[in-house]
């Protein structure tokens, strides 16, 4: 049988490269990620780059996509690169760990984020969120406006840190700074140095290099405390077995035996903090983002919140999707169309075959997720917003192309993200909370909300006023009766 020759990926299409530098340039700045897409609509599903004299190349397919993450950790691992940058500033821990190292830690963290852990830890979120209410109400009555981002970063740190560390940091309610104008500065920090020619700043220091190394110094700090008071407490309780995720850790490095170093816990438990911290925040942004541009989503989001939570304020039925189908439609195509992972930096561990290219072992990859969700062969209309796709469809229509397997904003394969449970019950209690309380009203001319990417992808400014909902609002009939009862201007109870 004639064996099938197969090209080599310098054979692949790709934009002209630049001498030394290649794409650089190019994929310098913070939406690198929108040049990667424009690149695959031009020159196909595989195509090269190179980053300075390494070549690399883009996956826009998505069987390859599928079989790349569904392959690791043997075949594929994360970009050195990304593993590198994580490591040198101390912040690595499951996210950019291969292999056993990796196997171990996986264990950890998905006990830590089980279905049991949320569920017992429900009567906490349920007050963080009330927390953010109030907050937001103070806000209204003074017609501040709301910078969404920063207010949802404070609540995803409130959130993740009394989950995974016990310790509850309370930064809603904290005058002044916090923790998170720390870790908001990681993000740029390390994405700069994803795409640069040879890592200077191991020979000089600019401003960024030297703001980047200040906020983490300062998390370092704060996460010692907590390590430390975590180790005391424990030392006072020894009587039972580990609750949380940092309980775990440190019960696995008092084994005898274990590697496991104080500046790894330090590492490991940053790093979770910073995974369910920033990409939870941003994807609540962007739906918030895109529920003031559609005010009669809003408005249906808000019937079936009322339909659900009026007749018994029962928000535990948040936990059960099926009560709030268009809220949760709704949600699914902003991450289609938003995901904070739009793509993902990898690398091939073993020579492999790609839509007849030979890929060698070592040869480093980016595989773009969202481009894959918005091509009309998987979703009709894939560029348009429409969460009704989500929904049943009547006869006729669901013949369009939906599939729902290319749709993968938390990942896919055994690396998934462990962090999705709970971030679709922090994403519900928001919202609902969101729409059962408060109007939302842009601020000022309307300023397009561009994609920034560092690290996530988030929008690069949205801020605006929340007005106390008014219960003369059009949307209040049918279910809202039941709501309408309560005094007016009192709060809802979530
Ligand atoms: C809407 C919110 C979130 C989104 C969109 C998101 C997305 C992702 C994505 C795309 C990955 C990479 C998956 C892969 O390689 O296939 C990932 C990994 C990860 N996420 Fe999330 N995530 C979210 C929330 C969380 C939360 C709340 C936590 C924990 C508190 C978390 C912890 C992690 C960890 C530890 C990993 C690394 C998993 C591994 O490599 O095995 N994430 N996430």
């Amino acid at each position: 049988m004639a064996e099938r020759q197969l090209i080599q990926p310098r054979d692949l299409p790709g934009p002209y490269s630049p001498p030394l530098i290649g794409h650089l340039l190019q994929l310098a700045g913070q939406q690198f990620h929108l040049t990667l897409e424009r690149w695959a609509e031009r020159y196909g599903p595989l195509f090269q780059i190179s980053l300075g004299l390494s070549r690399l190349v883009v996956v826009s397919d998505h069987e390859v996509i599928q079989r790349i993450l569904e392959q690791r950790p043997q075949s594929f691992r994360r970009n050195r690169v990304v593993e590198d940058r994580f490591t040198e500033i101390g912040i690595n821990g499951l996210f950019t760990a291969e292999g056993e190292d990796w196997r171990q830690q996986r264990r950890t963290v998905v006990a830590a984020l089980s279905r049991t852990r949320l569920a017992n830890f429900f009567p906490k979120l349920r007050t963080t969120t009330a927390r953010l209410q109030r907050r937001w109400e103070m806000a209204a009555n003074r017609s501040q406006s709301v910078d969404i981002c920063r207010d949802l970063t404070r609540f995803t740190v409130d959130v993740t840190m009394q989950l995974a560390f016990g310790v509850d940091p309370n930064t809603l309610e904290t005058p002044g700074p916090v923790i998170q104008q720390h870790l908001e500065k990681i993000g740029p920090g390390l994405q700069r140095r994803f795409f640069t020619l040879f890592p200077y700043w191991r020979l000089i220091r600019l401003p960024p290099d030297r703001a980047l190394d200040r906020a983490v110094k300062a998390v370092e700090r704060e996460v010692e405390v907590i390590v430390r008071t975590t180790r005391e407490r424990m030392a006072a309780h020894s009587d039972h077995g580990p609750t949380n995720f940092l309980e775990a850790l440190l019960t696995i490095a008092e084994h005898e035996g274990s590697n496991l170093t104080s500046a790894d816990l330090l590492a490991h438990t940053s790093q979770l903090l910073l995974a369910g911290e920033d990409t939870t925040a941003y994807t609540m942004s962007w739906i918030v983002h895109y529920l003031v541009k559609f005010p009669e989503a809003f408005a249906r989001i808000r019937r079936e919140v009322d339909a659900l939570i009026a007749p018994a304020a029962a928000l535990d039925k948040l936990e059960q999707a099926i009560h709030l189908p268009f809220l949760d439609a709704f949600c699914n195509e902003v991450m289609r169309l938003k995901p904070v992972a739009p793509n993902m930096a990898l690398e091939a561990l073993e020579n492999t075959e790609m839509l007849g290219c030979l890929i060698p072992k070592g040869t480093k990859l980016f595989v773009l997720l969202r481009y894959a969700a918005t091509r009309e062969e998987h979703f009709a209309g894939g560029d348009c917003f429409d969460p009704e796709r989500w929904l049943p469809q009547p006869v006729g229509r669901g013949q369009h192309p939906h599939h729902t397997q290319v749709f993968a904003p938390f990942g896919a394969g055994p690396r998934i993200c462990p962090g999705s449970n709970l971030a679709m019950l922090e994403i519900r209690a928001v919202l609902a909370m969101l729409c059962r309380n408060f109007d939302l009203e842009s601020i000022g001319p309307d300023k397009e909300v561009r994609e920034q990417m560092a690290v996530v992808m988030r929008p690069d400014y949205l801020h605006l006023r929340l007005q106390r909902r008014s219960l003369t609002s059009s949307d209040a009939t049918g279910p809202l009766t039941a709501t309408a009862a309560s005094p007016l201007g009192a709060s809802r109870d979530l």
